[in-house]
């Protein structure tokens, strides 16, 4: 596995893969890998003959700076888990390097990201798209490897995609979860045990909405029945509970047939700030 820290080499790398003619994967992540990520490596493995793993804590997505200052870096432990799953090469930029200058063009995704994670954290899907629309310049994939936990992400980089028709394919892998139901996080690590076992409360609280949803028990009281369910937990913090069309994000007062539906979440437990989400095909 090639490590490559400039954005010289990473255009370099990719161009001569292109050139002679290998289909590039990218995976774009923060580090801090669990099996998520690495079943984003081998699903490129399997599609592509250069898989492209990016490790870079983006500042530009946070909103809050002690979740910057905080989010994990293990980059030795993450270097040694990607080569075993395929990766070829590993993208590890500074700041610096990302960021010559600071960006002034912002996104807006309108509607998309006026809602749960976009309205919770300002500017957060704003800093998402910088980063992503930079990798795809340097890189170049042929397709780029995104988890589902991250359900309103995949959604406004699909809508990045075609905005700024990006020559490239999404492809959005379901979520892996722990054992007890608690969706993989790089955060997860920061959870203290009296946190980590209040956890899978999160997962819980989505499969017994996601039933609800299947009944048809209208979305208002599914939501108020899942935020009931979390303020009961001492050691969990609700931040908010949406029901919202698996497409357009937008909060749902009735079901539309045959239309998908979404359960989100995002909670803080002993300082962390968890999201999880489960889709409904009704
Ligand atoms: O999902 C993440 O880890 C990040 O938001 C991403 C897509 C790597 C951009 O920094």
């Amino acid at each position: 596995m090639q490590i490559l820290t400039t954005a010289a080499e990473l255009q370099a790398y990719t161009e001569q893969a292109r050139q002679a003619g290998q289909r590039i994967g990218l995976v774009p992540t923060m580090g801090a890998l669990h099996a998520g990520h690495l079943q984003l490596v081998q699903a490129a493995r399997a599609e592509c003959n250069e898989v492209v793993a990016t490790i870079f804590v983006n500042p530009t997505q946070f909103n809050n700076a002690e979740d910057f200052r905080l989010y994990p870096r293990v980059p030795e432990a993450d270097a040694a888990l990607l080569a075993p799953a395929g990766c070829t090469a590993l993208f590890v930029p500074s700041v610096e390097e990302m960021y010559p200058r600071p960006p002034v063009l912002r996104f807006d995704f309108g509607d998309l990201e006026r809602v749960m994670e976009g309205a919770h954290r300002p500017g957060h899907f704003n800093g998402v798209a910088t980063v992503v629309s930079k990798l795809f310049h340097l890189a170049r994939p042929h397709r780029a490897y995104f988890g589902q936990k991250d359900w309103q992400q995949v959604a406004v980089i699909r809508q990045l995609v075609a905005d700024l028709s990006f020559d490239l394919e999404i492809v959005a892998c379901p979520t892996i979860r722990e054992a007890d139901g608690l969706a993989m996080s790089s955060r997860n690590r920061r959870l203290d045990p009296a946190a980590r076992a209040a956890a899978p409360l999160l997962h819980q609280v989505l499969a017994a909405a996601a039933a609800q949803v299947r009944q048809g028990v209208p979305p208002a009281q599914v939501r108020a029945a899942a935020e009931a369910t979390l303020a009961h937990e001492p050691l969990v913090t609700p931040e908010y509970v949406e029901v919202a069309d698996a497409q357009t994000l937008q909060p749902l007062e009735n079901y539309a047939p045959g239309r998908a539906v979404v359960l989100c979440l995002a909670a803080h437990l002993g300082g962390v700030r968890l999201i999880d989400n489960v889709v409904v095909v009704r």
